[in-house]
């Protein structure tokens, strides 16, 4: 018999509500043999306001242990924007070497697209999550002044880039399609996009039977929009991987289903699995907030451990959920009762 070992981070937000549907989907799909433990860590504003703390080294050692993390989302209003975000959400990504940010987009039959016709949309992005400018090697000086200057570096090494670009030929060449798109700026940022685009077409040359292309980022978000089906996999750095996953979402059925990991690829450390939208106050604690986006996280969490079954029935659930959602409107809770109900018969 095996076991989960789950740390859970509901987060802020709606963080919390997806992440009790997301939950309650893995206890209904796992067969009676394998033992789920869970354990909840209150990371987020709450924590915040109780003790000035982000997170600390001691709740490091302690998530290491898991064998992956579940987090729902983490930003609140009530705290400095950043503060949140790089105290806990950065820094776990960092600490825990998350250089694969994983982030598929299929548009499931019967999902509304604002794209006209219903075009195939099946591509994943490889976004880099531990480098570019998300390092916070930046300052400012003069700061409050009309003369202040902010910089903020996008850090790009050779290591980095090369351990991210391999892993999206691999997942490439395991796919049918076997196609991979560098996506950059490098006609722009000539020494951060000189360094990918170099460092992918040496990796190209190991993989043959990768049909590979190149596309700077502003061009990627017209193909994103006006021919989607062109990608297979997309490979590209933290902030351009953030910004175009957000894009991907918004043409395969919405930031209500896009789904996503955080993977350390080695094992050294848990990967985390997130869905891709935020914290959402607006319609935080209203049971608004669609769960779909963390049962597919689940999905995804499910195959990194080795679950594929369990992955393809989670994923089998949303796609027939979704086909007959319609114009329905549901409850959090609704959501994750009807998909908990199909992932167990
Ligand atoms: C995401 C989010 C985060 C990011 C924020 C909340 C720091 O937008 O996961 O896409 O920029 O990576
Ligand atoms: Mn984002």
């Amino acid at each position: 018999s095996h076991s989960i070992d789950l740390a859970v981070i509901p987060g802020d937000g709606i963080g919390q509500e997806v992440v009790a549907e997301g939950l309650k989907v893995l206890a209904a799909v796992l067969p009676q043999d394998v033992k789920l433990e869970t354990k909840e860590y209150d990371f987020g504003a709450t924590r915040y306001h109780a003790t000035g703390e982000t997170l600390t080294d001691a709740d490091l050692d302690s998530l290491k242990g898991h064998d992956a993390i579940l987090l729902g989302a983490i930003g609140d209003p009530s705290v400095p924007s950043g503060v949140l975000e790089r105290g806990f959400l950065l820094k776990l990504r960092f600490a825990f070497d998350h250089h694969v940010n994983l982030r598929p987009s299929k548009l499931l039959p019967g999902v509304a697209t604002p794209l006209a016709g219903q075009p195939e949309i099946d591509f994943v992005v490889v976004r880099e999550g531990t480098e570019g400018p998300y390092t916070g090697n930046g300052g400012t000086i003069r700061k409050g002044t009309p003369h202040e200057v902010a910089t903020e570096v996008s850090v790009n090494t050779a290591y980095g880039v090369e351990r991210v670009v391999r892993d999206a030929f691999a997942r490439a060449q395991a796919r049918p399609r076997k196609k991979l798109t560098l996506v950059h700026k490098n006609n722009v940022l000539t020494f951060a996009g000189h360094l990918w685009t170099n460092i992918f077409n040496a990796v190209a040359a190991e993989f043959p039977e990768v049909t590979t292309d190149y596309l700077h980022v502003d061009a990627a978000t017209i193909f994103l929009v006006t021919d989607p089906a062109r990608f297979d996999v997309i490979v590209t750095d933290n902030l351009f991987g953030d910004i175009i996953t957000d894009l991907a979402a918004a043409v395969s059925g919405g930031i209500g289903v896009a789904a996503s990991g955080n993977i350390n690829p080695s094992g050294e450390f848990p990967s985390m699995f997130e869905p891709v939208h935020g914290s959402a106050p607006d319609i935080a604690g209203q049971g608004k907030a669609d769960p779909t986006a963390t049962v597919l996280s689940v999905a995804l969490l499910l195959r990194h451990l080795g679950y594929e079954a369990e992955a393809g029935r989670i994923e089998e659930a949303v796609s027939a959920d979704l086909t007959e959602r319609g114009d329905a409107v549901r409850t959090t809770a609704e959501i994750g009762d009807a998909l908990a109900v199909r992932v167990a018969s």
